[in-house]
């Protein structure tokens, strides 16, 4: 069994410094999902990284039972993620929501529960780029917050061992993080050398809060309603290229050992074997140098591509007022 390297979470939780994604970016079924689960848990992987809204946990928690039924795996050497969706953000609903994702997951507890995205903006699943829910809204915190006290309920109930946040910006953290009574261990976003959010990271980093990257391969295969004109392939990017000829590797994997050496933890979907046993063989031998990690860094193209439109409220023109690029929280002017 390969040795992997952990993380050490502020709140004393131990993390694989690598996980496996189980989003099938609508086109691979949760039965082909759930399989690649099995067999990553008998390769060696320790971390996934699921949601109610991947549509499969029922199928990948009946994995986990056997699997750990099976003496394969120990329950406490799993580190296992879900996160609330956000049509399920109202009061009581993310303990419901929880409620479902253990029975779904068939655990008694989940290890990291994360909110999504930090608002409560729904739309169906599989719709259209241009779809529009009438009900979105901006971010306000005072609605954010009652989602998080029903977060931090969880973690004293012992239903989840360490409460986090994805998709969210400096701006909003700088609004929630004096309020929270629990901070977040983790916050999940989108980092791969094309998009590397350099202040974000450096900003949960210097609060403990570690960075889990997701896309971290640029994910290439995600549903056509997240893809652009002028996106960046990071495994395209001649740098990366470059360093892969250099290491005999597949641009992929250069993408993964910058992410496990920069600090986040990676979170790579493949439902290939060959894939997922070469992403998380790919961390623990032949690392990048110091002059590779410098020439991506500067490679950085700031170019996000899960952008979230869908998120969008009335009103609003353009999927960046999402992510608060004018240093302020966006929306409720416009
Ligand atoms: N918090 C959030 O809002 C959020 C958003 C997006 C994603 N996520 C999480 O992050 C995970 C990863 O993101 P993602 O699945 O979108 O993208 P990704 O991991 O960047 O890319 C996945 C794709 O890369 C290919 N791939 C994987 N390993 C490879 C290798 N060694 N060589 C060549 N190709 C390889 C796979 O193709 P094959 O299938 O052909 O192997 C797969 O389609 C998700 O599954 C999900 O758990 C979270």
């Amino acid at each position: 069994m390969l040795s992997v390297p952990q993380k050490h979470l502020s709140n004393g939780m131990n993390v694989p410094c690598i996980g496996m994604g189980t989003f099938g970016s609508d086109r691979y079924t949760p039965a082909q999902v759930s399989e690649a689960v099995r067999g990553a848990i008998r390769f060696g992987y320790r971390l996934f990284d699921c949601a109610a809204v991947y549509g499969n946990e029922d199928l990948i928690g009946k994995v986990f039972e056997e699997a750990i039924a099976g003496g394969v795996v120990k329950r406490e050497e799993l580190i296992i993620t879900s996160k609330v969706w956000n049509d399920m953000h109202g009061k009581g609903d993310v303990l419901l929501s929880c409620a479902k994702s253990l029975r779904d997951l068939r655990l008694d507890y989940i290890d990291i529960y994360f909110v999504h995205w930090p608002f409560p903006n729904y739309h169906a699943p599989g719709c259209d780029g241009d779809a529009r829910n009438p009900d979105s809204r901006p971010f306000f915190a005072d609605e954010f917050m009652a989602a998080w006290r029903q977060m931090e309920k969880l973690a004293d109930m012992g239903l989840v061992k360490s409460i986090a946040m994805s998709n969210m910006t400096i701006p909003k953290l700088e609004q929630v993080l004096p309020l929270c009574r629990i901070q977040p261990a983790a916050i999940e976003m989108e980092l791969h050398p094309a998009f590397q959010q350099p202040e974000l990271f450096e900003y949960c980093v210097s609060r403990g809060v570690q960075p889990i990257g997701f896309c971290p391969i640029g994910s290439p295969n995600r549903p056509d309603r997240d893809k652009a004109p002028g996106d960046i392939d990071p495994a395209s990017m001649p740098e990366i290229a470059e360093i892969a000829r250099a290491h005999g590797v597949h641009p992929a994997i250069v993408c993964l050992k910058w992410a496990a050496r920069h600090g986040q933890i990676p979170i790579p979907f493949s439902v290939h074997p060959e894939n997922y046993e070469n992403n998380l063989r790919c961390v623990t031998e032949d690392p990048l140098t110091d002059e590779e990690m410098g020439k991506i860094a500067a490679a950085d193209k700031n170019c996000r591509l899960v952008k979230g439109q869908v998120f969008l409220w009335k009103g609003s023109s353009s999927w960046r007022a999402l992510w608060d690029e004018g240093g302020t929280i966006s929306g409720w002017d416009s």
